[in-house]
């Protein structure tokens, strides 16, 4: 069993996120060389925030990117299990202009949700599922939350394409990501975790697999940088608990997932 499965104990995350708080961003900046900027406003595109509407970030960590939501007009709850993380983006958010006065910071499980059936229009977890003791429990809470014809936008590190390059990738992980970490970071042991929980997520198709599972429909996933992030989308079509298994695509344009910027 590898650390990221033994670390994935959600009290062991918590106080891992809890630790990392303070420097969480900075340290995402330097080592995505800032391309975690362009991922986010890929999300942001990807939920429809400019048009309005309640949106759950979970795992929001800092809630960097619901600030992005609200900026763009949506009124955005930020939840996450980590109090260290909700200080912090709470700290940071009172410092912040009134433009992006729509969130709310509140502390909550991914696998047991303290919202109302049906409470948000679209609903959306970047680079928390993957740390997730359930990852199909908390797509089907997920998917509880969110209104008939609401919206889902998973973003998560994935595997690059071509394949040849996938392996580049995972040496750098493996060597280089952590070397760097250890620099930058006062706590590089979180992002040797970072590093072995990627290589441990499934690949782009089987995630596509666990939103069906989970009984989002018009499942449909698109890489950013090459598949070392990618994001998955879905649909609550108001059907039962499981989704019937078809009508998933790859970069279609007629699904009804297909916000702008998709
Ligand atoms: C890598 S951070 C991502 C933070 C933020 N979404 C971002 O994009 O920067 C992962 C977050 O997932 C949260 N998390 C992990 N498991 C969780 C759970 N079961 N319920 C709520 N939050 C969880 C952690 O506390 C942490 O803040």
């Amino acid at each position: 069993m590898t650390r990221a499965q033994l670390d994935r104990r959600p009290a062991d995350v918590a106080a891992m996120f809890d630790r990392t708080a303070h420097r969480y961003d900075v340290v995402n900046d330097v080592l995505s060389l800032g391309q975690d900027r362009l991922w986010r406003r890929a999300v942001a595109r990807a939920v429809g925030a400019a048009g309005g509407g309640r949106v759950l970030d979970l795992a929001a960590g800092t809630g960097t990117s619901a600030r992005a939501f609200a900026a763009a007009g949506a009124t955005c709850v930020a939840c996450d299990f980590s109090l260290g993380m909700l200080r912090e983006g709470m700290r940071r958010h009172r410092g912040v202009a009134s433009g992006s006065a729509g969130v709310s910071f509140i502390a909550g499980d991914a696998l047991a949700l303290p919202f109302r059936d049906a409470s948000f229009d679209a609903v959306t977890i970047s680079f928390g599922l993957r740390n997730v003791s359930d990852p199909l429990a908390a797509l089907a809470e997920l998917r509880r939350v969110t209104r008939r014809g609401g919206r889902l936008v998973v973003c998560e590190f994935s595997h690059v394409r071509p394949r040849p390059a996938d392996l580049l990738y995972q040496r750098y992980l493996r060597r280089v990501l952590p070397l760097i970490a250890g620099l930058v970071s006062s706590n590089p042991d979180a992002y040797a975790y970072l590093a072995e929980s990627i290589m441990d997520w499934p690949e782009q198709a089987e995630v596509a697999r666990l939103l069906r599972a989970a009984g989002w429909s018009a499942v449909r996933w698109r890489n950013l940088s090459f598949g070392i992030v990618a994001l998955h989308g879905g649909v609550n079509d108001g059907a039962g608990p499981a989704s019937r298994g078809s009508g998933d695509s790859r970069d279609s344009l007629t699904s009804p997932a297909a916000a702008p910027g998709w």
